[in-house]
């Protein structure tokens, strides 16, 4: 069976000797000094000042809403993971969607400029598939209007703008850890702070809000990273530079073989790839179907991602219709990229979508 992905798993005797390490301390969770060492090597491979580890993607989303302490309305992109609009909900903050552009498949900054109104406080963008949004249109709007930027960098880990790392934009930028991500901790995530006087903040609000033993100044909630999480990151990053180019030579033989055939996503001229996920638009939500089932006949499962368009989830208030999120949501489809997909098994994938096609 060929998936979406696959999870990468590094070296196993490299992962034991960590193991090792924390069955010697004994310090399992609570910043323990593995969950420092990744902190501190990832702000160095990623070129960020402040980085904060925490136990999802979602948790990152959650801990920057109220670090930021974001109320009333956020205006968002339709078109991203559902953790992005119901992370908002959740904290009580109502989703504002802005469509997208059909094109990069991010938020359009035009609609967030119609979208804003006196009870908007944030905006919380998505870098889609890693590829970077228009940061300095947005950070331009957000000026203007006193807003704060959250950027949900799920997908945008080691993206660069510019030369300089795309997590540098916003407020706050967060990123996901997951067992599915180019980049994984099993489950994780991480907040990249801009203003340093907020990095402690976030730091209580992921341990209850606790600032110390008799003080809890802020509602917070249990986020933390353990131990185990950061060994497997130190892994990864060890062997992060292999799995980038690994990556790199699949998407490519897509490209090459697939231009002329499908539609693809039209990439910021101003960032880098990080090669996660390998998106082709078709012509219709009927194609699209008939591509998903040939492939999944042949045992091959691509995901219907983004599916459905956020704007048509039933606990949305107010209801909203975004045509473009919609209509990409109903033909796009990404194709498995991991790197032990084989060559072979990469070429079965083209022929199958030529021959439909
Ligand atoms: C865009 C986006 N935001 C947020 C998340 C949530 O991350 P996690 O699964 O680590 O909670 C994901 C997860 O896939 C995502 O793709």
């Amino acid at each position: 069976m060929i998936n979406v992905t696959k999870t990468y798993l590094p070296n196993k005797k490299n992962y034991q000797k960590y193991v090792d390490k924390i069955f010697n301390s004994g310090w399992v969770t609570n910043n323990g000094p593995l969950v420092k060492e990744l902190e501190s090597r990832l702000a160095k491979y990623l070129g960020v000042k402040n980085i904060v580890l925490v136990s999802s993607g979602t948790s990152a989303l959650e801990i920057a809403y109220r670090t930021l302490e974001i109320k009333d309305y956020a205006i968002t992109t339709p078109f991203s993971f559902v953790a992005t609009t119901s992370s908002l909900i959740t904290n009580g903050i109502r989703p504002i969607f802005a469509d997208i552009d059909t094109k990069s498949l991010n938020i359009d900054p035009i609609n967030i400029e119609k979208a804003i109104t006196k009870n908007t406080s944030a905006i919380v963008p998505v870098h889609v598939f890693g590829n970077a949004c228009n940061v300095e249109a947005i950070d331009k709007i957000a000026k203007k209007n006193n807003l704060k930027v959250i950027y949900d960098a799920a997908h945008a880990f080691d993206v660069k703008y510019k030369d300089k790392s795309i997590l540098n934009y916003g407020d706050i930028s967060t990123l996901s850890f997951h067992a599915t991500k180019l980049f994984h901790t099993i489950e994780g995530g991480a907040l990249i702070i801009n203003d340093d006087s907020l990095v402690q903040k976030a730091r209580n609000l992921i341990n209850f809000g606790i600032e110390n033993t008799e003080s809890i100044p802020n509602l917070g909630t249990n986020a933390k990273m353990n131990e185990f999480e950061a060994a497997m990151g130190l892994c990864m990053l060890d062997e992060i530079e292999n799995i980038e180019k690994q990556r790199e030579r699949l998407y490519f033989t897509y490209k090459k073989e697939l231009d002329g055939v499908v539609r693809f996503q039209q990439q910021n001229e101003n960032s880098t790839l990080n090669y996660s996920y390998f998106p082709i638009i078709l012509d219709s939500q009927e194609q699209t179907l008939k591509i998903q089932k040939a492939l999944n006949s042949k045992d091959i499962f691509p995901r219907r991602y983004f599916y459905p368009s956020l704007d048509t989830l039933n606990y949305i208030e107010p209801k909203q219709f975004m045509p473009n999120s919609r209509d990409i949501s109903e033909r796009i489809l990404c194709l498995p990229l991991y790197p032990e997909l084989t060559k072979a098994e990469q070429m079965e994938i083209i022929n199958i979508i030529k021959a439909v096609y």
